[in-house]
């Protein structure tokens, strides 16, 4: 059997735009392919390793920092990783992307605001509008969308299994993952 090595895929994108929706879809397709795997999903991330931590600049970047701590740490030992959290500033995912050198792949879950808004998953837009949430990406805080994303889904115009096919065979061609049996 080939071996293949470990990376991270690394989602950006709005709230509301898919992350955590693809991932799902991914960990499904890749544990029927026996891929080992670990999740950073943002959510989950900040109830646990980046607990207490708020959404002021110098916070979101050490929550990202973390992320990208760990992720390294995993795939340098041959276990994929898939980070989803909002990562908001292009420098600090260009640092995550510098410390995995050659092992990140970064996925944009490209949908407009107003997409991502009318879907309000969590209904955090309207509190965001209503000005009940200070800081929130896209309202009151910076989004800073990647420049040359490895993968880009558009999730306005797909669907989540056709994203996840397309982040699939982005990985099957650089023999990152098995080809499905
Ligand atoms: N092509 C698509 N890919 C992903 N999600 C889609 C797509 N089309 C529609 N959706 C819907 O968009 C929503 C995306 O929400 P999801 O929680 O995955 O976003 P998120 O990026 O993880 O947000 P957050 O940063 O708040 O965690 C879901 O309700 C999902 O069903
Ligand atoms: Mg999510």
């Amino acid at each position: 059997m080939a071996t293949h090595q470990g990376f991270t895929l690394w989602f950006t994108g709005l709230s509301g735009s898919g992350k955590t929706t693809i991932t799902t879809h991914l960990v499904k397709e890749l544990r029927k392919r026996s891929v080992p795997l670990e999740v950073l999903d943002g959510d989950i991330v900040r109830e646990n390793l980046s607990k207490g931590l708020g959404f002021s600049k110098e916070d979101r970047d050490t929550n990202i920092r973390r992320i990208a701590f760990v992720a390294n740490l995993l795939s340098r030992n041959g276990v994929p990783v898939i980070t989803a959290a909002i990562s908001p500033y292009r420098e600090i995912r260009n640092e995550a992307r510098e410390l995995m050198d050659g092992r990140f792949v970064e996925v944009y879950t490209k949908a407009p605001l107003e997409v991502c808004e009318e879907r309000d998953v969590k209904g955090l837009y309207a509190k965001a509008r209503a000005g009940e949430i200070k800081e929130f990406t896209g309202i009151s805080d910076p989004y800073e969308p990647p420049e040359t994303p490895e993968i880009l889904v558009e999730t306005d115009k797909q669907s989540p299994e056709e994203s996840a096919k397309q982040i699939l065979d982005f990985l099957e061609d650089r023999d990152l993952i098995p080809a499905a049996s």
